[in-house]
């Protein structure tokens, strides 16, 4: 099988962070064999984790997008309208699968793209930009699809979540936790987006446009976030066996989905309320199955990195999927007894 060829663009958290799975694709279970056929950033000489000298440079994503040497065309860069919009476009327009992580994007233009991705028949994926590391986007679009969802909720932006539950737990001061969220790849660039909730806003609005087979429309997205909460708030819930959580949602309503994002106080009871740091968890409610949970690492170069590579091992097509996922250049591993010491 010859190798995948992806283009790069965005070499942040999630972009180099995307390039380290690259590099150790022998330990994980992809399909086949990756490479990388060129990057774009803002910056080329930038301080990164990862030596970015080894491959192929571009100055412009779209130039990258468009390249015939790139197979499937990987966009990290963000922002819901200029370069990063441009660049989907070009990709598409020239036949070639997308990846995305960028939620604001497929928040504002995902259904006009998805339709430019039907109409040239390639795939528009976009498991990293919802809750990070957790595989809600392809488990409610393929492995629910036999469920009538008439609910989704949950917490949805790592910051937020670290921001409330560390500010509580320490006495540290709004200002002084956000840096450190941003210091650890959880933030937006521009954070607020985060605390605004923005963010999860964009992604309970791309979760219900799923689930509810819904136009997505942002315009009509409740939001408010927790740019104006105070540590003595989260201390006054707490003396009252309350906790304040960033709270989306999106619900069926016989007049089309009802999507908001706001801070609640919930008893701390609430299997909600026990979502620490910088975690995410997605409940989706529905007919027959009754409800599912999950969570996980909702923000964070390794975890949203690891969607992305899931949606790039995707791009295979072998003509069966092998039962256990393992192909043939897998290496098997034996099964051994317990002995107690593991
Ligand atoms: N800024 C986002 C968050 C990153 O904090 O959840 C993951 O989308």
């Amino acid at each position: 099988v010859a190798p995948l060829r992806i283009g790069i663009a965005g070499l942040g958290h999630v972009g180099c962070g995307l390039i380290e799975l690259v590099e150790r694709q022998d330990r994980l279970r992809i399909p086949g064999q990756i490479e990388i056929a060129g990057v774009s950033a803002r910056s080329q000489s930038r301080n990164r984790p990862v030596d970015i000298s080894k491959y192929r440079w571009f100055d412009d994503a779209a130039t990258l997008a468009e390249d015939p040497d790139v197979d499937v065309f990987v966009e990290l860069m963000g922002g819901s309208d200029g370069p990063a919009k441009f660049a989907v476009e070009e990709a598409l327009k020239a036949g070639k699968p997308v990846i995305t992580a960028n939620k604001a994007l497929i928040a504002k233009h995902g259904m006009a793209l998805a339709k430019l991705a039907e109409e040239k028949q390639v795939d528009l994926l976009f498991e990293a930009a919802v809750a990070g590391g957790i595989p809600v986007v392809r488990v409610l679009r393929d492995s629910l699809a036999g469920v009538e969802i008439k609910r989704v909720s949950g917490i949805l932006n790592g910051t937020c979540n670290f921001l409330t539950t560390t500010m509580l737990e320490t006495g540290r001061s709004y200002d002084d936790v956000l840096a450190e969220a941003q210091k650890l790849g959880y933030a937006e660039a521009d954070p607020t987006l985060d605390v605004s909730g923005m963010d999860a806003a964009h992604k309970a609005a791309i979760l219900s446009a799923i689930a509810f087979s819904a136009d997505l429309d942002f315009s009509k997205v409740k939001v408010s976030g927790v740019d104006t909460v105070e540590l003595q708030d989260l201390r006054l819930a707490d003396r009252l066996g309350l906790r304040i959580k960033l709270i989306a949602e999106g619900v069926l309503t016989d007049d089309g989905v009802v999507c908001r994002v706001e801070p609640m106080a919930l008893p701390v009871s609430h299997p909600l309320a026990r979502i620490d740091g910088s975690l995410n968890t997605v409940r989706i409610e529905g007919d027959p199955v009754g409800a599912v949970t999950l969570t996980g690492p909702g923000a964070g170069a390794g975890p949203t990195a690891s969607a992305v590579m899931g949606d790039v091992a995707k791009m295979f097509r072998p003509a069966i999927r092998p039962a256990f996922g393992r192909a043939e250049h897998h290496m098997a591993r034996p099964f051994t007894e317990a002995r107690g010491d593991e």
